[in-house]
């Protein structure tokens, strides 16, 4: 029994000693002093079988090799629990001197979705509805039906993209055939806005593009004047710029509107004495609009004795440029980035 106990010591030590993790180590532990069937629990069960003087031997040596192992253990298991502990400190640890990752930039709004939902926002509180129309258009709404028939000059300034083998059919050139769709659908009263995307054939350059945007205004009811027109212009204004702005109206020609002008602001930056953003004029030339021709009114399906209204074409591409600064058309649609 001595020899056991000995040969149970020696094993248990050296097996403890190489023991690298937790769970092998209790296992272990199980082996040698599980309540069933371990090792050194069995040998001291079988004590009782011994004679007195045996027992008197082998009771202490066995406790005490029991106490031993015990500790062993426990050093055992701190040990572990210590090298572990350092091991995930060195995983988790942080060098500071480590160049910081470069900052991820967020992408923001396209310049023309933020001056578009801003004058989507003016227009709406003051009871305009903002609609929508097709950009690949019939001839007849972006032309005829606004008084510009195919023989009209005014077609020239307004060439673009034709669909092959389908010339009633093109890429509208503004956003005005929006006006004559808009009182078929709706009638009068209307109040609308309708900004989108035109086209035309131009030879692009610095100031020109084949694409851009404008945002169509038209208001018909009965008794609407060149009055009417001028207040609504002025809010415009003043909600684009945030400030009072003074205008005035030249003559302007449109086939589509009778009377037509061309609006002008007074210049903010040098408040009309003339400057470089006025090309020294004191007048800045913003929108194109006029009291609606009654032909027009008529193709919408209303009678022009009885309604009447005013349009304008505001060129929000431009806006866009000049609120942000941008000097190159091109660079509204183009890829690059960091111009
Ligand atoms: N549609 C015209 C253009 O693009 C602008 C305009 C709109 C003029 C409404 C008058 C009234 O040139």
């Amino acid at each position: 029994m001595k020899e056991q106990l000995e040969k149970l010591k020696k094993d248990a030590l050296t097996a403890i000693e190489v023991l690298k993790d937790g769970v092998a180590l209790e296992n272990l532990y199980n082996k040698i002093l599980g309540r069933k069937n371990g090792e050194l629990t069995e040998l001291m069960k079988s004590i009782k079988d011994l004679s007195l003087e045996a027992k008197k031997i082998i009771g202490p040596l066995a406790n005490d090799l029991k106490n031993e192992i015990e500790e062993l253990f426990k050093q055992k298991r701190e040990k572990l629990w210590q090298d572990n502990f350092q091991s995930g400190l060195e995983k988790e640890r942080i060098d500071i001197t480590q160049p910081a990752l470069p900052k991820i930039t967020r992408g923001s709004y396209h310049p023309n979705t933020i001056v578009q939902r801003e004058l989507e926002e003016l227009f709406v509180s003051m009871g305009f509805t903002v609609v929508d129309g097709p950009e690949l258009e019939s001839d007849y709404y972006n032309f005829e039906a606004l008084n510009i028939p195919v023989t009209h000059p005014a077609r020239d300034s307004h060439d673009t993209f034709y669909i092959k083998n389908h010339l009633n059919w093109l890429m509208r050139t503004h956003t005005s055939p929006v006006q004559v769709r808009a009182l078929q659908k709706y009638g009068a009263p209307l109040r609308i806005i309708a900004p989108g995307r035109c086209f035309r054939n131009e030879a692009t350059d610095a100031c020109h593009e084949h694409t851009f945007y404008q945002l169509e205004g038209l208001v018909v009811d009965k008794n609407i004047s060149i009055a009417n027109l001028i207040d609504v212009m002025k809010k415009l204004l003043s909600g684009v710029f945030k400030k009072e702005v003074e205008v005035r109206m030249r003559p302007g020609f449109f086939p589509f509107v009778e009377p037509g002008f061309e609006l002008d602001m007074k210049c903010l930056v040098c408040k009309g004495d003339g400057c470089g953003a006025c090309k020294h004029g004191g007048w800045i030339e913003v929108l194109p609009c006029g009291l609606v021709h009654p032909k027009v009114i008529q193709a919408g399906g209303l009678d022009p004795k009885i309604y009447s209204g005013f349009a304008f074409g505001l060129g929000m591409t431009r806006l866009v440029m000049q609120k942000f600064g941008i000097g190159d058309i091109r660079v509204l649609q183009s890829g690059k980035i960091n111009q």
